[in-house]
């Protein structure tokens, strides 16, 4: 179990069971190192090729959605992406 404080007051605690993407326990997924070694190699891909910059569509705060069964961001988290050559 970790305590995360950010800038204000407020601590959020986060176990093991705070974000679900691949479930929890024995029927967990077992692909899930292997999916995010994808994850990781793609966004090196983009990475190397563009630099990710903040625009004008890009929120000043990022406020979490109520609604959603994970910790996600509200509204998307518009970035502009500059080519790196
Ligand atoms: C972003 C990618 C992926 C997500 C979000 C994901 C998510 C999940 C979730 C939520 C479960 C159910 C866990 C539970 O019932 O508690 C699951 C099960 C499973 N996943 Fe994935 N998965 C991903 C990629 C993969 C990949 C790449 C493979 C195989 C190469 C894979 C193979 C499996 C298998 C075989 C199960 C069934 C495990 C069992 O019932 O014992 N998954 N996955």
């Amino acid at each position: 179990m970790t305590n995360h404080s950010y800038h204000t007051n407020e601590v959020i605690v986060f176990t093991r069971y705070t974000f679900l993407p691949f479930g929890q326990g024995p029927r967990s997924c077992i692909g899930m190192r292997f999916a995010l070694l994808e994850m990781k190699l793609a966004l090196f891909c983009v990475l190397s090729k563009f630099n990710l910059e903040p625009c004008a569509e890009t929120p000043k705060e990022m406020v979490l959605s109520k609604t959603s069964n994970f910790p996600q961001s509200k509204d998307p988290l518009k970035v502009k992406a500059v080519s790196r050559s």
